[in-house]
């Protein structure tokens, strides 16, 4: 609680940029001066550094590109800025620091969802699931045949993951358990040894060591200013020609061009893409392309997940605002 004006007590004001789960929206509106966006519409950018000036806390999602200009707002009100989502590559953390704002965001919440959207991409793009939907909703289908979209089998196949975070070790754990897969990864912060146990991974010196080896190659590292192209030309080059690659991590971290021309030569077999380089544009040389399963951004998106990300959200602005730590400070 804040005091006001008149000595009172009011609630925080909040800004919600988006609109979210009703139930925790409710929730937002029982212990917040919550402001909702009941339209959906996206805020502009004079409309976000506005929201800094009104608010207390202003809860952002991928969508709104929280750079310097956003909070060089005077005076600046927010103290807190709340993401909804894990990844925070949208906001610009050193301005945020040295404006003074604490950034949280939504850790573990969404590892389950996003393991298996990873899981469900590559295995559409090995069977052609969306060709073959495609096809059949096209009025194509002639009839069963030996030969007709023959894909590529999973099962036992090797898996190589990029990033060996909490959303890398659910794939491994399901493509290991399920799919009997032997499963490879490169990080620069491998995990201690007791908790890649049970996951039957293999640690690689580098990460071309990693795309040398595998049929499925799967991105789960964040987009940090040095990955960004760290799929580039020279290391599609290095994947198989048979082989396959997903991502649901962030866009950026693939050169979406190199890819398009990787797809197109036959340098690589296929691909399943949940996010994109210049979202919500994609290239037309993915749209056009027959070997590519493509998904707008759907990671987290159960209903269960972004109830439960809504959730961490109060849960951080709740304990920001009673003086306390909140769970998810990232700055
Ligand atoms: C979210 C995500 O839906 O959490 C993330 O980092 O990519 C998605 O799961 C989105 O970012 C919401 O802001």
């Amino acid at each position: 609680m804040h005091n006001n004006e008149r000595g009172g007590m009011s609630k925080p004001k909040i800004v919600v940029t988006r609109r979210w789960p009703q139930e925790v929206e409710a929730r937002l509106a029982e212990h917040f001066d919550a402001e909702l966006n009941h339209d959906d519409v996206p805020l502009s950018e004079a409309e976000l550094r506005d929201a800094f000036a009104r608010a207390d806390a202003v809860l952002p999602t991928v969508t709104d590109a929280i750079h310097d200009a956003v909070l060089d707002v005077e005076p600046l009100r927010a103290r807190l800025i709340g993401n909804f989502g894990v990844g925070f590559n949208h906001i610009d953390l050193e301005a945020a620091r040295a404006k003074g704002l604490l950034v949280t965001n939504t850790p573990e919440v969404l590892t389950e969802a996003t393991a298996d959207l990873a899981m469900a991409l590559l295995l559409a793009a090995a069977r052609r699931v969306g060709e073959g939907e495609r096809h059949v909703r096209a009025g194509e289908w002639t009839g069963w045949r030996p030969t007709h979209m023959m894909g590529t089998q999973v099962s036992g196949k090797t898996l190589g993951l990029i990033g060996m975070g909490r959303i890398g070790r659910a794939v491994a754990r399901r493509a290991h358990h399920g799919f009997g897969m032997r499963v490879l990864f490169y990080d620069p912060f491998p995990p201690p040894a007791d908790v890649l146990e049970g996951l039957g991974a293999q640690h690689c010196a580098s990460v071309e060591d990693v795309l040398r080896e595998s049929d499925f190659v799967s991105l789960h590292c964040p987009a940090s200013p040095e990955n960004r192209h760290l799929m580039n030309t020279e290391r599609l080059a290095c994947m198989r020609a048979g082989a396959f690659l997903i991502n649901t991590a962030r866009g950026d971290i693939v050169d979406e061009s190199a890819l398009v021309e990787a797809l197109a030569s036959g340098g690589i077999a296929g691909a399943g893409l949940d996010v994109f380089e210049h979202e919500p544009r994609v290239s037309a040389g993915l749209l056009g392309a027959d070997n590519v399963v493509l998904l707008p951004h759907l990671g987290s998106a159960t209903v269960e997940t972004r109830v439960a990300m809504g959730m961490r959200v109060l849960d951080n602005a709740l304990a920001f605002f009673a003086g306390r730590e909140p769970p998810d400070r990232v700055v």
